[in-house]
C-alpha cells in the first residue's frame, strides 16, 4: 500500500477573485485527499521568483510574474496516497483549452495564463515548494475518522 505523500496546491489569483476556492476545495475533499495546511497570502516578487525559478527568462515569465503577484492566492498542503500524481491528473493539462473535460482547468478555465491552480510536478518539487509556503508547525497531520472508508490501509 503506498504511503501518503504531500503536494503543494495553489489556488491562483484568478480562482480567488472568481470565487472558485470552494469549488476546487470540494473536489479535493470529495476525492478523499486530506488538507493538512492552508493559508491565504499575497505572493511577492521574491517568492514568485523562487517558486517559478525554472521559468525565469522564458517569454511567458513576465506575464506569469505579474499575474501570480496581482492578488492573493490560497496555498494548501494536500496529503494522500500518490497525492502529487492524483492532483496533477485532477488539474489537467497546463492549457485549459487542451485539458481533458472533467479536470479542474478544463471545467473552470479557458486560458493558459489564467489556469486556476498550481500543483507540484514531482514528490521532490513538492518538498521544496511546501517549504516555500509553510513552516513545519503549520502542517497538521490530523486524524480523519473517515479514513477506513477512503483507503484500505
Ligand atoms: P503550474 O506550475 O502553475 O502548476 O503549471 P504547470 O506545471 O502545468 O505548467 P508549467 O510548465 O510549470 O508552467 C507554469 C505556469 O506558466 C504559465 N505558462 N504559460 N504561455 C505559455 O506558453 C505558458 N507556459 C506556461 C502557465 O500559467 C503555467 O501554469
Ligand atoms: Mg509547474
Amino acid at each position: 500500500m503506498p504511503q501518503p505523500t504531500r503536494t503543494l496546491i495553489l489556488l491562483k489569483p484568478d480562482a480567488v477573485q472568481r470565487g472558485l476556492m470552494g469549488a476546487v476545495i470540494s473536489r479535493i475533499e470529495a476525492r478523499g485527499l486530506k488538507i493538512v495546511g492552508m493559508k491565504l497570502l499575497q505572493v511577492d516578487d521574491a517568492l514568485a521568483h523562487r517558486h517559478y525559478s525554472a521559468h525565469v527568462g522564458k517569454p511567458f515569465f513576465p506575464g506569469l510574474l505579474k499575474f501570480i503577484t496581482s492578488s492573493p492566492i490560497l496555498a494548501m498542503a494536500v496529503q494522500g496516497e500518490n497525492a502529487v500524481e492524483v492532483m496533477r491528473q485532477m488539474m489537467g493539462a497546463t492549457d485549459p483549452a487542451k485539458a481533458a473535460t472533467g479536470t479542474i482547468r478544463a471545467d473552470l478555465g479557458l486560458a493558459i495564463g489564467r489556469n486556476v491552480i498550481h500543483g507540484s510536478d514531482s514528490p521532490e518539487s513538492a518538498q521544496t515548494e511546501l517549504a516555500l509556503y509553510f513552516k513545519p508547525n503549520e502542517l497538521i497531520d490530523w486524524r480523519r475518522d473517515t479514513e477506513p472508508w477512503i483507503t484500505e490501509s
